[in-house]
């Protein structure tokens, strides 16, 4: 990269769910661990992280998405829609989607799947 090009402020932005749904399923641990897991793969400052309070896709909360990492073909606006996360899989997201670049497809919303509904 040309140093004169300015680099952006960070590589990927992941979008937390913590309304009511993702919170109580999850019961706050997926958000926890991914701060814990971005710190643990030096990551902290490489990743944004938002909160927003509902993604629509309750039936399988908790639910994140990630941007800027590996977009993923076919999904809304090419972000990683990751379902049904747990601590060991929100690790599994940091560690080999945001630190290696690669999606995490087994943890992936199926939008082919006509059980999917917001
Ligand atoms: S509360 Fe998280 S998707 Fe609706």
């Amino acid at each position: 990269m040309d140093p004169a090009t300015p680099r952006a402020p960070f590589d990927a932005h992941v979008i937390v769910c913590q309304g009511t749904s993702c919170t109580e399923k999850g019961q706050g641990l997926p958000a926890r661990e991914l701060r814990t897991a971005l710190f643990d793969s030096g990551l902290q400052h490489r990743v944004r992280v938002s909160r927003v309070t509902c993604l629509n896709l309750c039936s399988l909360s908790p639910n994140a998405v990630v941007y800027g990492a590996a977009p993923v073909p076919g999904a809304p606006g090419g972000g990683a829609w990751y379902c049904g996360l747990t601590p060991s899989k929100v690790r599994r997201v940091v560690e080999e989607h945001l630190r290696d670049g690669r999606p995490v497809t087994d943890l992936l919303v199926r939008w082919d799947d006509p059980s999917v509904s917001p």
